[in-house]
């Protein structure tokens, strides 16, 4: 199939490059120039496992181009507008001008009978209205959401755990419907479950996962809360009420919270549009949420400063991880970051260390220290905080690293370090809502 995706960032960019992987013919369009030139070379502008080598092979195989012309769409049948929806400057709600202007850029380019794909996260009602934008073209529109994983987003995309379409009513959404199916033949010939529904309930289905996601997170981080008054394990409580199947034990991690480019603005942004809709009350926990979260980074804080006898200033501290989570370069929203920057700003000699994210951090906040290694961070540290969870921090060798501080004091912002071993090698542990 001939298919464009327009917004070629972490969603659009991945989809790009997974829909050529299996076989389909595929333009991808970004207003950024440097962007288009870095894709178009073969290169990821960001770090994703998998992506490199399958923007290589989808080139050299010549069905992925990239281009910053919107009338390079031409002759694609199936357009996916996978463009950013931030928080907007100030507020909650999410800022749809990157949306509007991809679908606004797009209309004059489409022929009757085209599938407009909405992928981007948007405020319930937003299909509706889009679709009366591309509707005089005599195209569609559906909203197909992505629930891709940062880490795993070529996976996540090529394998998705279940499909979601959002379709007009009638013979257009039949239409679209067998569009999409042709566009994900591989995906749903190997059983992945799919959701055939109506616009409201894919845009809703989107915000609706990661609030549960959020809200999993945060409840743990609320027991978290309460196990560090009353010295319990949370991490043995995760374990214990995870084995109960309709708990489950994944997203019980307790530390320093959530962060990303999705799940913070979209709780944010689904209890500003609630309250548009006036049922701001319905989703109201969604404020609680947030506000256990971002007390998750101010406790981490509070450790370190409090391990440091109150007195941070000038005191080095080791800062190890500053992408979102492990295998990513992402720093929006990040904890790990807002941790350092946290610590910087009390006045402490903060040195930081990531395997993947320090450019990022460092284009973002020139003022903090990077070292070249987790063990050049280590040196003469007075605290080690870790605040990612990469494979190389969890498998640091505690007595090896022992050697290299000044105070053999680590605060384990992630839960993923092995605390008996760190004892034994002579270190003061402090865990997230563990004794
Ligand atoms: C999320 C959703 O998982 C994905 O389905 C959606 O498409 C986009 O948003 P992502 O932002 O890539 O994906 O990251 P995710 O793996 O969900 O982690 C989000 C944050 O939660 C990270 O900061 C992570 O460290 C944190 N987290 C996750 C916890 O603090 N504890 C956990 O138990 C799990």
């Amino acid at each position: 199939m001939k298919i464009s995706v327009i917004g070629c960032g972490y969603l659009g960019a991945v989809h790009a490059a997974a829909m050529a992987e299996i076989g389909h013919d595929v333009v991808g369009i970004d207003v950024d120039a440097a962007k288009i030139a870095e894709l178009a070379a073969g290169r990821a502008p960001f770090f994703e496992p998998g992506l490199p080598e399958i923007l290589t092979s989808a080139r050299d195989s010549g069905r992925l181009r990239f281009s910053t012309d919107m009338a390079d769409v031409a002759g694609a049948e199936v357009h996916f507008v996978a463009v950013g929806t931030p928080q907007r400057k100030g507020e909650n709600a999410a800022d749809l001008t990157f949306v509007n202007a991809a679908v606004d850029a797009l209309v004059p380019y489409l022929s009757a009978g085209d599938l407009v794909v909405g992928k981007s996260t948007v405020p319930v009602g937003t299909a509706a209205r889009l679709a009366d934008v591309v509707a005089p073209t005599g195209a569609s529109l559906a909203w197909n959401p992505e629930f891709l994983r940062e880490g795993f987003a070529v996976k996540d995309t090529i394998a998705p755990d279940r499909l979601v379409y959002g379709v007009a009513a009638g013979e257009a959404g039949e239409r679209a419907k067998a569009q999409l199916d042709e566009v994900y033949a591989r995906a749903l010939s190997n059983d992945t479950p799919l959701v055939v529904t109506d616009y409201a309930t894919a845009e809703l289905v989107k915000v609706a996962a990661n609030a549960f996601l959020a809200t999993k997170i945060s409840f743990i981080n609320a027991m978290a809360e309460i196990a560090e008054v009353t010295g319990a394990d949370v991490t043995q409580l995760a374990d214990a009420i995870g084995y109960d199947a309709r708990i489950g034990r994944r997203f019980l991690n307790a530390g320093v919270g959530f962060g990303g480019g999705c799940l913070p603005k979209d709780i944010r942004a689904f209890s500003a549009r609630a309250e548009e809709l006036g049922r701001g009350d319905s989703v109201a926990f969604l404020k609680e949420v947030d506000a256990i979260n971002l007390r998750r980074r101010q406790h981490v804080v509070d450790v370190v400063v409090e391990e440091l006898g109150g007195q941070p200033f000038e005191k080095k501290v080791a800062v190890l991880g500053l992408a979102f989570k492990p295998d990513s370069d992402d720093i929006r929203d990040s904890p790990a970051l807002d941790v350092a920057v946290q610590l910087h700003g009390h006045g402490a000699n903060v040195i930081a260390f990531d395997p993947e994210a320090m450019s990022n951090s460092a284009r973002r906040y020139p003022q903090l220290a990077f070292a070249s290694s987790a063990s050049e961070a280590l040196e003469g540290a007075d605290v080690v905080v870790v605040v990612t969870e990469w494979k190389e921090f969890r498998e640091l060798d505690p007595a090896a690293a022992a050697d290299l501080v000044q105070g053999k004091i680590v605060v384990d912002g992630r839960n993923c370090l092995d605390a008996a071993a760190w004892r034994a090698a002579g270190w003061k542990y402090r865990g997230m809502g563990r004794p």
